[in-house]
Formats: C-alpha cells, structure tokens, sequence
C-alpha cells in the first residue's frame, strides 16, 4: 500500500457560514463584529475568506449560525456522470483517511441531476474512488455521525461539495436537553433578540418563555458567554489535520472572553405552567446562566409586568400550528392589546406566523421558524 501523506494545511481559503432564513443580517453584523473578511451574503449564508483559526472560531462563537461548511471542490454537473467526475476530482484521499467514516448530504438541488439520494449516492462513488486509487481502501458509510459529513449544494447546475466543520447543527448547543412544546431553535432566539435590536443592557422579558431559549440566549448575550462555552463537540475535532493545540487555544480564547461589569441588565423568563418554568431554569442552569434570569410562573394576561425597569420582550407565544390552541388570531389581537396598554413603555417584538398576521400593516423583519414564515412584528 503506498505511504499517506496527509495534508497538514486546510483544504480551502474560504468558508460558508449556514444561518436559518431570515438571519442573514444578524449573522453578518456577527461577523463584522467578530473581525471576519466577509465575501458576500447570500440566501440562508453569508461567504467569508478564512482557514481553520476562523473555522473553529466561528463554530465556537457565532449565534446565529447554523453550520460552519469548508468548500473543497466545485464546478459544474448537468447530469450524474459529471457529478461523479467532479466528486473524482478531488484530492479526497489527501484529506480522509479509509478507516474515518464518511456520509453525503445534499442540500438544495433547484435543476440538480437527479433526485437527491441519486446525487448523494454518485458523489459517494466518486469520493471512495479517489481512496481506493490512493491507497487501495475506502471509507465506510456512517449516515448518523460520520467523520467527515460532505454536503452538496446545488445551484443551477453549479454544485459545490464542502465539508461540514460543525457535525450536528450549531442551533444544538448543549443546555437544552428538556424542551416544552414547539421549542424555537437556540439560533433563531438569538437572532430574534438582534432583529429586535436588544443589546444586553436593557430588561428583556419573555412572557410565554417555554423552555427558556429566548431568555438563556439573552443571558448568555448579556453575560457575553460564547455558545461554545456551554461544552458540545464538533466535527472538525476529529479531523486529525487539524491541530488540537489551536483548537484548545481558541477554546480558550473564546469561552474566557467576559466584558467587565456584563450580566447587570435583568432577565426575566415567564410562563403560565409552573413545570415548564421548572424545566426552563434546569435548562439554564445547564447553560451556567441560571442566575442571571428571574424564573416566574404567570399568566401574562392577569399579571401586570414584572418589577423591573422598562425593557424588551421578545417572545414566541403559542401561535404554532404544532400547538392546540383555538384561535390564534384572537390570541394575537389580545397581546397587541396588552403591548399598548400595560406594555406601552415597553419595545414589544412577537414571532407570528405570517398567516395569523395576514391584515397587519405593521413592519417586522421576516424570518422561518420551523419552516412556517414568521414575522417578528413590533407592537
Ligand atoms: C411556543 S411556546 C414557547 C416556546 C419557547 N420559545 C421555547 O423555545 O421553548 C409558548 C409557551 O407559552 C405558554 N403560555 C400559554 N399561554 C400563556 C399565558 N397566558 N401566559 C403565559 N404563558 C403562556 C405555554 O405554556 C408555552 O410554554
């Protein structure tokens, strides 16, 4: 068998960064905020230059982003065979050894050859190929958590095959093990809280907090806490050409960043049912922000606002088509109601599907949450 000689150096000067659709915007002030060379944003990504130091920084410490994917090979693929043929370009063998795993995921495929377990299925081929030439053995397949994910994005008959820095998505930060109903993804919170132009240093209160994700990502905002720092893995950190000594670093660099005086401003996470306001602190305290946040077990309609100076709400009530809740217009018109009322002093931002918000004029940013068009209304 002919000796390996593994690459030491990243396989790409660029990297994607994923965000849920919507938060775009939040993700790239993220970036500029964060000193990243942003190329370009697009639908649902924003393109940066950059190798492993910001590959792993950007997993570590980006709120809104969904995925960190590092493009390694692109071109054009009309049909399957050219598909293949790009997948065989590659220098894979450089890159994964025959005994990590691999899985292929392909994402969007507006004109893609073929459906997409097709596609999948030949840019497998062509990668096991590359192997096989180059050392006589090749990968397995692990679909549920591979070594190395490749994810294929298509765009017209422009495909380009990346590796997934992140493994499982970077909403998933590790302090919600416990979810009430329709939990919003830990990303999305945050983006929600940048939509409504919350800064950390006012009151910010959710009434219908749920499992406490609008409430926790504020405290860790406020508390300037990387979401790397709650303790999860990633895929890149079993790459073995990446090196563990900057990876530690980084980590370190990241998770101990503390802004002097942060964590002052109070948050307050609010819920009719006494269990989930339980679970919702259990949550917190996994996140180490616990403190930071006042727990209240509340109706938001028979109670007038908590004791704290006027702030923020940002929430997600119960509009969802996943919840049972009668009418959701109704329930819509209600907190409006309450917003110029006892909630007149006030910034009042609510996630409302666009289809119970059908007559309101009034502006929002628009966002998906779940896959369901939502507007972050201003009330
Ligand atoms: C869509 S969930 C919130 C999900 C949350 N954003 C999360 O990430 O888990 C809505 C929550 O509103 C609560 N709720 C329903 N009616 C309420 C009311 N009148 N006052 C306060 N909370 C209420 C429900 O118990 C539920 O937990």
């Amino acid at each position: 068998m002919a000796a390996q000689n593994w690459s030491s150096r990243f396989p790409s000067n660029t990297l994607v960064i994923t965000c849920p659709g919507g938060l775009e915007k939040p993700l790239r002030t993220e970036l500029d905020r964060g000193g990243y060379d942003v190329v370009r944003t697009v639908s649902g990504a924003v393109h940066i230059r950059g190798g492993a130091e910001e590959m792993i920084r950007a997993n570590l410490e980006l709120r809104t982003a969904g995925r960190v994917l590092v493009p390694v090979a692109w071109g054009r693929a009309a049909n399957a065979d050219q598909l293949y043929r790009l997948a065989r370009s590659y220098r894979w063998g450089d890159l994964i050894r025959p005994t990590a795993t691999i899985a292929v995921n392909v994402t969007a495929f507006p004109g893609s050859p073929g459906d997409a377990r097709f596609c999948a299925l030949r840019i497998k081929d062509g990668v096991v190929d590359v192997q096989r030439t180059a050392c006589g053995r090749r990968s397995s397949v692990d679909r549920k958590r591979p070594d190395y994910r490749i994810v294929a994005h298509f765009d017209d008959d422009r495909v380009t095959l990346s590796l997934d820095g992140s493994g499982r998505p970077l909403h998933e930060r590790g302090y919600r093990r416990e979810a009430g109903e329709a939990p919003l993804r830990e990303n999305l919170a945050a983006g929600l809280l940048m939509l409504a132009g919350w800064d950390g240093r006012r009151a910010l209160l959710d009434p219908f907090c749920g499992s406490g994700t609008i409430a926790i990502e504020a405290a860790m905002i406020a508390l300037d806490r990387a979401p790397g720092s709650v303790g999860r893995s990633y895929a890149f950190e079993k790459w073995p050409w990446i090196d563990r000594e900057e990876v530690s670093a980084i980590r370190e660099l990241v998770t101990s960043e503390t802004t002097a005086g942060a964590g002052a401003v109070p948050v307050v996470a609010a819920d009719i049912d006494a269990e989930i306001t339980a679970l919702a602190r259990r949550n917190a305290e996994r996140a180490g922000v616990a403190d930071a946040i006042t727990f209240v077990t509340q109706d938001f309609f028979t109670t007038t606002p908590a004791d704290v100076p006027p702030g923020s709400i940002v929430t997600n009530p119960p509009f969802g088509e996943r919840l049972d809740i009668g009418d959701p217009a109704g329930l819509y018109r209600r907190i409006a109601g309450s917003a110029g009322d006892e909630y007149s002093d006030w910034d009042v931002n609510v996630l409302v599907p666009e289809s119970i918000r059908r007559d309101d004029a009034r502006p929002g940013a628009h966002v998906y949450n779940g896959g369901i068009a939502c507007t972050l209304a201003r009330l």
